[in-house]
């Protein structure tokens, strides 16, 4: 069978292209530590005094000298506000809304979480630099969605 040059240099270009955003989606898995959420855990976001960590957000250090911050995103503010985390110390953060889906964006890091009522978004992340960062909701909530920014000191 002859295939024409001109659709087998069409041919190769779409196999190039498959194999560069593969590539793409691996490299940045690998080099950059983005992934998927993989963490599935219900809350009821009507009855969040119900559950300790999110009656009381806050940031606790466990024996091994990890850090845990649990937070509560509401229209339109994070709970807590600020967030005090140490430098170089892996920080597992636990999110969950207990309105509408707001996002957790801590500019300027790969920290970066949508935030969905009725369920924990879980992801670790460890802060080298110190300094004083935003978090900014980077999903659309509602009219004052633009206002919705809280900071992550990292000392
Ligand atoms: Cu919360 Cu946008």
């Amino acid at each position: 069978m002859e295939v024409e040059l001109y659709e087998r240099v069409w041919m190769w270009t779409a196999a190039a292209l498959i194999v560069v955003f593969l590539a793409a989606i691996f490299l940045t898995t690998g080099l950059r530590a983005l992934q998927p959420p993989s963490h599935v855990e219900t809350v009821d976001p009507t009855a969040l005094s119900n559950y300790p960590e999110f009656a009381n957000p806050g940031v606790t250090t466990r024996a091994d000298g990890s850090v845990v911050v649990s937070v509560v995103a509401q229209l339109f503010s994070f709970s807590p506000d600020p967030i005090v985390v140490p430098a170089g110390r892996p920080v597992t953060f636990r999110l969950t809304s207990a309105d509408v889906m707001h996002g957790f964006q801590v500019v300027g890091t790969n920290a970066n979480a949508m935030v969905i009522p009725g369920y924990v978004s879980q992801f670790t992340a460890t802060f080298d630099k110190p300094g004083e960062y935003v978090i900014a909701c980077d999903e659309y909530c509602g009219v004052s969605h633009h206002n919705m920014v809280g900071k992550l000191i990292v000392k």
